[in-house]
């Protein structure tokens, strides 16, 4: 009985405070069906109360974002997407030619099945991306960003549904160096020339459970990855080229990793986490062996970190 007046008593709370409903931002027009925030509607809000830098869209009640409702924001820095459960569809041209534009967020939307080709369009200050939570089944099309901002962080996580990253799938994103979060997704492969185009400081891939498979080519065509980490998922063994510029590389908890590729593709690697203790004496006595005039200067080198199986 008290449990109930205090569970009533916090949702009268909540929705007096609007904090569990949505609430068209100043800057926007919104009817039933749709949303639009535009140069024209930021300018009109603008006059009243002077410029916004974020937009927040949280518990929106919209079946699509259509295309053109994010059109030609001048002062908008970061546009935030949550805790939605009708939003199903994020329609070509969504996000179009933002200017100022340096942050996207869309998380915990596990209706968001589609975000169509081009969503992200013109985006050239974008520096952050998350799509995370939702459930995408498709890897999301980031070719239209055109981004001209240096270390881009793309955050694609917790997706259980998207089981795969295509060829070419981050072209066209930036062309300068990315951090690449990808946690915890439903990946079960990741195809040839997945990475083409691309300058990769670091690639985490961890927590992909169910990731078998990284096609020996992924990598053809990228720069990087100068850290790797593949800790806790099903790959049983790792391209055997393209990972010359790794540096760091943790696999931690990743039991199925019985076979590195052979160490001589590992060319840079100065540290590295394992899961196995004998993959870590193979190092290290490689490491000995080596005679490029770079291995004098590996006095740093850390292969075997007391770790045992059990670890995460
Ligand atoms: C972008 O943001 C900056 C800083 O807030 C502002 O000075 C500039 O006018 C904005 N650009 C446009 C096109 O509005
Ligand atoms: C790799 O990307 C380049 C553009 O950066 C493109 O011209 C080429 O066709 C791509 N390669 C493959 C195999 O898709
Ligand atoms: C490596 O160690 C040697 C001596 O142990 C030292 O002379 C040298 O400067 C070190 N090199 C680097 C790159 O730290």
């Amino acid at each position: 009985m008290r449990t109930s007046l205090f569970i009533f008593i916090f949702m009268f709370m909540m929705w007096q405070c609007d904090c569990l409903r949505f609430v068209c931002p100043e800057m926007c027009r919104c009817s039933i069906k749709t949303i639009s925030c535009t140069s024209a509607t930021e300018a009109m809000a603008q006059k009243q109360r002077g410029a916004f830098s974020r937009l927040v869209l949280n518990y929106i009640h919209l079946r699509t974002i259509s295309s053109f409702s994010l059109d030609g924001l001048r002062g908008v820095k970061r546009i935030e997407i949550a805790q939605s459960v009708t939003l199903e569809t994020i329609e070509t041209q969504a996000f179009n030619n933002l200017l100022n534009l340096s942050e996207i967020s869309i998380q915990n939307t596990r209706s968001l099945v589609h975000i169509q080709q081009r969503a992200f369009n013109n985006l050239p200050k974008l520096r952050y991306l998350s799509i995370s939570n939702t459930g995408i089944v498709v890897f999301p099309d980031l070719t239209a960003i055109a981004s001209l901002e240096a270390d881009f962080i793309l955050d694609i996580c917790d997706n259980l549904h998207l089981q795969s990253i295509p060829p070419n799938a981050f072209i066209g994103m930036t062309t300068e160096d990315t951090t690449m979060n990808l946690y915890n997704n439903g990946f079960r492969e990741i195809h040839k020339h997945a990475f083409n185009g691309t300058k990769i400081d670091k690639l985490t891939l961890k927590n992909n459970r169910k990731l078998r498979i990284i096609h020996r080519d992924a990598f053809i065509g990228a720069f990087g990855p100068a850290v790797l980490d593949v800790s806790s998922t099903a790959l049983e063994t790792l391209p055997s080229h393209g990972l010359q510029s790794v540096v760091m590389l943790v696999a931690r908890s990743a039991f199925s990793l019985k076979r590195l590729p052979p160490l001589n593709t590992l060319e840079s690697l100065r540290e590295a986490h394992l899961t196995y203790p004998s993959h870590c004496c193979a190092l290290l006595s490689w490491d000995a062996h080596r005679e490029s005039p770079s291995s004098a200067q590996r006095n740093g080198s850390s292969y075997c970190e007391h770790q045992s199986p059990l670890d995460k």
